[in-house]
């Protein structure tokens, strides 16, 4: 059972990727194609996306089928995004996991994205494994959740408007920083004061408590109007040019210090100390480091590579595999959905057992 060969195939959003993933560890062809043709609008363009997938998809699973040495009809189960994301984009990599699936008499299951991320961090780290607590932070997505284990994910907070990721993105635009907006935003932060624009930190105040509605939740669009203000502010000075790095690191700190300070509520509501961090958003450095300053010597705290944190086929291949041996694999009536539900996803308190 545990060198079962699963191909994975991801096309939920901008890349084009596939992973050949030999049990739950051992990855052996990963080809991850990122449309670099979104640059050039700041911001993904949907119908582009279909496109861009449609072209390269064939070729991508060639390349990872190659790059393992093997061919279709060794691989024992099909797993492809089938939401959330882009419909258009994921429908190309379902249709074409479907049609592989069938050529080849294999069973197909579908994945939703979101656990995917989650299972991402686990393919480098045997030690990312259930209980933790999990930060997924990617640019459609903000997830703070308990997960006791695989399959069991109780939901403590989320973001009400803009994602982490996209906040970055939508501040990078602001400040004429190109996409992605995070990378960009740490390089530009890496020389900047980022106590010099103090920036709120939205529904951030020291005196929540557990089970008021705003103890994990969290919000990045108001953040985001503070800096439009803010930049306004210093074009009109005629300053903007050489605030720039303080006001991106000032941005970044804001964003950080809330993801940080959920993040923790939820270390020490679980008593659980080991964060696992999922999405685009975790290649952060700022984020990582507070959070292990924070978590101190007794956390641990686990961050997929930048390879496997943006969005991937290897841990599609692996939450399939989680999925497949639950005996969820589908047919060919399997659909893709642009708001799929997140598989034993809860919004119920778990029942937690501390220490
Ligand atoms: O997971 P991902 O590749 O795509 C989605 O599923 O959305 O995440 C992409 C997001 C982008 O918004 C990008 O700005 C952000 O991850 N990101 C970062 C960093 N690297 C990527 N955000 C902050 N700091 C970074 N270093
Ligand atoms: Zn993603």
């Amino acid at each position: 059972m545990s060198d079962t060969l699963v191909l994975g195939i991801e096309t939920s959003c901008d890349e084009t990727s596939a992973a050949v993933l030999r049990g739950e560890h051992d990855l052996l062809g990963h080809v991850i194609f990122t449309q670099d043709i979104h640059q050039l609008y700041g911001g993904v363009v949907p119908e582009l996306a279909s496109r861009a997938h449609l072209r390269t998809v064939d070729d991508v699973v060639d390349g990872a089928l190659r790059e393992a040495g093997v061919t279709l009809d060794d691989v024992d189960l099909v797993a492809v995004t089938a939401g959330p994301g882009l419909i258009g984009a994921l429908l190309v990599g379902l249709a074409w996991g479907k049609a592989a699936a069938w050529a080849a008499g294999k069973p197909v299951v579908g994945v939703h994205h979101m656990e995917g991320h989650l299972f991402a961090t686990s393919l480098e780290h045997p030690g990312a494994e259930p209980p933790f607590v999990a930060l997924l932070v990617s640019g459609g997505h903000t997830m703070l959740l308990w997960v006791p284990a695989w399959g069991e994910y109780h939901l403590l907070g989320a973001t009400r408007d803009d994602a982490a990721g996209e906040a970055f993105d939508k501040a990078a635009k602001i400040l004429g920083l190109g996409y992605p907006g995070g990378p960009s935003i740490q390089r530009a932060a890496a020389e900047g004061d980022p106590k010099r624009h103090p920036l709120p930190r939205p529904l951030f105040n020291r005196g929540q408590k557990p089970g008021e509605a705003d103890f994990y939740e969290m919000s990045f669009s108001g953040l985001k109007n503070a800096l439009r203000l803010l930049v306004r502010r210093l074009e009109s000075e005629g300053t903007l040019a050489d605030e720039v790095p303080h006001v991106a690191a000032s941005f970044q700190a804001a964003v950080v210090d809330v993801l940080t300070e959920k993040t923790m509520r939820a270390v020490r509501e679980t008593g659980c100390r080991r964060v696992v961090l999922g999405g685009g958003v975790a290649n952060s450095r700022a984020l990582r480091e507070s959070l292990r300053r924070r978590l101190g010597r007794d956390g641990e705290l686990y961050a997929p590579s930048p390879r496997l944190s943006t969005d991937n086929a290897a841990m599609i291949a692996r939450a399939g595999l989680f999925r497949w041996r639950r005996g969820e694999a589908g047919g060919l009536d399997l659909n893709a959905r642009a708001d799929l539900p997140f598989p034993g996803l809860t919004r119920e308190p778990p029942a937690l057992a501390r220490g």
